[in-house]
């Protein structure tokens, strides 16, 4: 089922839930948007909702950022917006994070496409107005 929520930046933690609730058994989710739509903010939002209390610094320099729950679990955030072709996220070990069986958060999916042989869960995120976007999922 397709889910479509519009959401102001005080509602994403249910679209965080709402999100992960629909895919309970998914780890690898792939996010499409715009530049400065909001994927880094919903991503943090998931990784809270998801246990991660400590304070998650963007990816802007890093192609990989990794944080921990509180119990321990790693999670990996990507930012491809910078790569070249998707051998850079190869030499980064991209496939290793992809089937460790931890939740897997990429930003700019276009870009490793090639690599994620439609395994992934996809979210789109469009604009609505200067304070709402549009997540489907
Ligand atoms: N409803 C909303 N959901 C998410 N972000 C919102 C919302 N309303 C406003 N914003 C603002 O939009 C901006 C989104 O920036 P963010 O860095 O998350 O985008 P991004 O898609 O990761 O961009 P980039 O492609 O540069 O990585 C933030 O400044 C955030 O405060
Ligand atoms: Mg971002």
């Amino acid at each position: 089922m397709e889910h479509k929520l519009i959401a102001k930046e005080s509602e994403l933690p249910a679209v965080a839930q709402a999100l992960i609730e629909a895919h309970p058994q998914e780890r690898v989710f792939g996010f499409f948007g715009e530049m400065g739509t909001g994927k880094t903010t919903l991503i943090k939002e998931i990784c809270r909702y998801l246990g991660v209390e400590s304070d998650m610094t963007s990816p802007t320099f890093a192609i990989v950022n990794e944080y921990w729950t509180a119990n321990g679990q790693p999670l990996y955030h990507f930012d491809f917006y910078r790569i070249d072709e998707p051998d850079d996220a190869t030499r980064i070990g991209f496939q290793d994070y992809l089937y460790s069986g931890n939740y897997c958060f990429i930003e700019w999916t276009e870009k490793v496409e090639s690599l994620l042989n439609g395994e992934y869960t996809p979210v789109n995120i469009e604009r609505v107005d200067e304070e709402t976007r549009m997540f489907t999922f």
